[in-house]
C-alpha cells in the first residue's frame, strides 16, 4: 500500500493527505480544496507552483506548461506531481473565494438528450443526469467524459448553469478521427448513456467584484462563456459587459437565439462577434481579424476590467500577452484554455 504524507499549502494555511499514487491536486479535490487548475493533464501551467520544501516526483508534462527552466528553479505542477515525503507548497495563483468552496468531485451517468448540428463543425449536445442533483457545480466549470468503451476522457464546458432537471448543456467542436467528438458525427445518438465525473475548473465568476466584464471566446469556447452570461441575467446583474467571440466565417457564428435573449435580459451586454477568414461587405471592418486582435482594437484600458477567456490555447496565449502588456493585475483575468490531450498522457 502507498504511504500517505501531509501537503501544506502557502500563503493559505490549508493542509491536506496526500497518498504516493494520486496527483496533489486530485487529493486536493477529494478534500473539497479548489486549486487553481485547467486541463489537470500538465499541458496548460493553470496548476503551477512553487516546491518549498520536500521530496516530490512528476509524471510527464509538457514543456509548454512548464519550461525546464522553471523545474529547475522549484516550480511544479500540481496535477501531475506526487509526494514522496511531507511537502511545503507555495500557490503562485490562487483564488480565496474558490478555494473553500469545492464541491464534491462525483462520477454519475447521463443520457444523450440533443445532439444538433450549429454548423458544419459545432455540436450542441444535451445531457440529462440519471438522478436531477447527483452533480453540482459552479456556472463556468467543466467535467469530464469518459469516452464510450475507453477508460480516456475529455473534458467538456457546461454552456448553462446547472438545472433542477438535471439538463447539462455542451457546445463542442467536432474533430474528424476526435475520440471523442468524432463520435458525434455517426456513432453517439440520442438515448445512449455517457459516464460523467466532476465539476472542475475556476473559470467562474467572482461574487465580491463589480468591475466591468469583458469576456472573449472562440469557437466551442462560446459554452462556459453563456453559462456565465446566463448566471448574469438570472441574478439581474447589472455589470457593464461586452463579449468578444471569435469565428472564421459569419455561417460559423452559433447561440444567435440564446444571445438575443441574454441581450433583453442584459441591456447592459455588447455583444461584439469577430470573423477572421472572410466577411461580408456589410460587415465593420474593426471587427475582423482574431478575436484577441479585435480585443486591442477596441479596449486600450483592461485595467478596470475583470476578463474571462476561453478558447484553443494559441487565442488565450495571444489575448494573455495583450493584459500583460496593459498590465492587467493577475486576480483580474480568468481563463480555461481548451488544451488537447497529450497523446499518451
Ligand atoms: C478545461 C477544458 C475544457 C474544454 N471544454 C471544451 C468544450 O466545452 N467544447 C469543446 O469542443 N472542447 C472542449 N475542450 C477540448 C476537449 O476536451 C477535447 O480536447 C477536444 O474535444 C478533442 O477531443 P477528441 O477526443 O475529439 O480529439 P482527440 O482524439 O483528442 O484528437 C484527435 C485529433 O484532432 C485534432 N484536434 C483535437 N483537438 C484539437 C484542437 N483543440 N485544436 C486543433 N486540433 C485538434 C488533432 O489533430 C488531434 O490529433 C476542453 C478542454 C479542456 C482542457
Ligand atoms: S497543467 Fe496542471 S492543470 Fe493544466
Amino acid at each position: 500500500m502507498s504511504e500517505t504524507h501531509n501537503v501544506r499549502f502557502e500563503p493559505v494555511g490549508i493542509d491536506i493527505e496526500v497518498s504516493e499514487d494520486e496527483t496533489v491536486l486530485d487529493a486536493a479535490f477529494r478534500q473539497g480544496v479548489m486549486l487553481m487548475h485547467g486541463c489537470k493533464e500538465g499541458q496548460c501551467s493553470a496548476c503551477k507552483s512553487f516546491l518549498l520544501d520536500g521530496d516530490m516526483q512528476m509524471d510527464r508534462y509538457s514543456t509548454f506548461a512548464l519550461a525546464d527552466y522553471e523545474s529547475d528553479e522549484g516550480y511544479v505542477l500540481l496535477c501531475r506531481a506526487h509526494a514522496y515525503s511531507d511537502l511545503e507548497v507555495e500557490l503562485i495563483n490562487f483564488d480565496e473565494e474558490m478555494i473553500h468552496s469545492g464541491l464534491p468531485v462525483v462520477t454519475v451517468t447521463a443520457t444523450i438528450t440533443e445532439l444538433t448540428n450549429l454548423t458544419s463543425d459545432i455540436t450542441r449536445m444535451v445531457l440529462t443526469l440519471a438522478e436531477p442533483g447527483s452533480l453540482r457545480f459552479y456556472p463556468g466549470q467543466y467535467v469530464d467524459i469518459q469516452i464510450p468503451g475507453h477508460v480516456e476522457h475529455r473534458s467538456f464546458s457546461m454552456a448553462a448553469p446547472a438545472s433542477p432537471d438535471g439538463r447539462l448543456e455542451f457546445i463542442i467542436k467536432r474533430y474528424p478521427g476526435g475520440h471523442f467528438s468524432g463520435l458525434l458525427s455517426d456513432k453517439l445518438t440520442a438515448g445512449d448513456s455517457l459516464e460523467v465525473s466532476g465539476p472542475y475548473g475556476t473559470f467562474t465568476l467572482k461574487a465580491s467584484s463589480d468591475r466591468r466584464l469583458v469576456f472573449a471566446a472562440g469557437g466551442a469556447g462560446m459554452a462556459p462563456v453563456l453559462a456565465l452570461l446566463r448566471q448574469l441575467a438570472e441574478a439581474g446583474s447589472e455589470r457593464a459587459m461586452s463579449f468578444y467571440y471569435g469565428a472564421r466565417t459569419e455561417s460559423d457564428l452559433i447561440c444567435d437565439a440564446e444571445l438575443t435573449e441574454l441581450k433583453a435580459r442584459l441591456p447592459q451586454l455588447t455583444f461584439i462577434p469577430c470573423l477572421s477568414e472572410s466577411w461580408p461587405d456589410h460587415w465593420d471592418p474593426a471587427t475582423t481579424g482574431f478575436v484577441h486582435d479585435v480585443v486591442e482594437r477596441h479596449e486600450t484600458h483592461l485595467t478596470d476590467s475583470d476578463v474571462y477567456l476561453c478558447g484553443p490555447p494559441p487565442m488565450i496565449d495571444a489575448a494573455l500577452a495583450l493584459l500583460s502588456g496593459q498590465s492587467v493585475p493577475q486576480e483580474q483575468i480568468h481563463f480555461d484554455k481548451f488544451t488537447v490531450t497529450a497523446e499518451s498522457g
